[in-house]
């Protein structure tokens, strides 16, 4: 597994100064072409997920590339999928929190009747930065009485403390 995770290390793209200078974006998007990598990288999150979430009765994912993952985990453990968009995309009830991250503003939305209360949810993204999205994530499942059993993420910004944030188990593949 140390090894699977050094492969998908090395393969992460950097980009210096996108989307605004002084920001050095991790491109998960270039494991995503490469489906052998892809694949391994499948095999590493459900290797996590049956590790440190076992109790997941589903999988919520954030608007956009936590839908990358996210079904996939869900549909690999047969669980539920449901998403977490920005502002203004999801039809129906919604229940929304407003929150800043590491490039700007947002606000963040879920169908409130897609979450049961008391249903054991792992949240999912690809990069945890200052944490402000899976903070405002987790807050409005919470809103919407789910238990929020923790955050898995593909890569991790050590440096922006976004773990600080979160007050459940956060498990990240790929530190930097
Ligand atoms: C990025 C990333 C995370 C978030 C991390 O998404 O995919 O969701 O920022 O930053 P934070 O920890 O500081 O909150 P972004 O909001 O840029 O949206 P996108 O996926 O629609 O590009
Ligand atoms: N990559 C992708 N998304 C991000 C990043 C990054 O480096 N920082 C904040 N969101």
């Amino acid at each position: 597994i140390t090894k699977k995770i050094e492969l998908i290390k090395k393969n992460i793209g950097l980009y210096p100064d996108f989307p605004v200078p002084g920001v050095s974006f991790r491109d998960t998007f270039s494991i995503l072409r490469q489906p052998n990598l892809f694949n391994t990288l499948k095999s590493i999150l459900i290797d996590a997920v049956q590790t440190h979430f076992m109790e997941a009765e589903c999988i919520a994912g954030l608007d956009a590339r936590g839908f990358l993952i996210g079904p996939l985990i869900a549909l690999e453990l047969r669980l539920p999928f449901i998403p977490i968009r920005k502002q203004g995309k999801l039809p129906g009830k919604v229940t929304s929190e407003g929150y800043t991250k590491e490039y700007g503003k947002d606000t963040v939305e879920v169908q409130t009747d897609s979450v049961t209360p008391g249903m054991k949810i792992l949240v999912v993204d690809d990069l945890l930065a200052t944490g402000g999205s899976l903070e405002a994530s987790c807050h409005l499942i919470e809103k919407c009485q789910g238990d929020v059993i923790g955050c898995l993420v593909i890569i991790e910004i050590e440096s922006l403390h976004g773990r600080s944030r979160l007050h459940v188990p956060i498990h990240s593949i790929v530190k930097y």
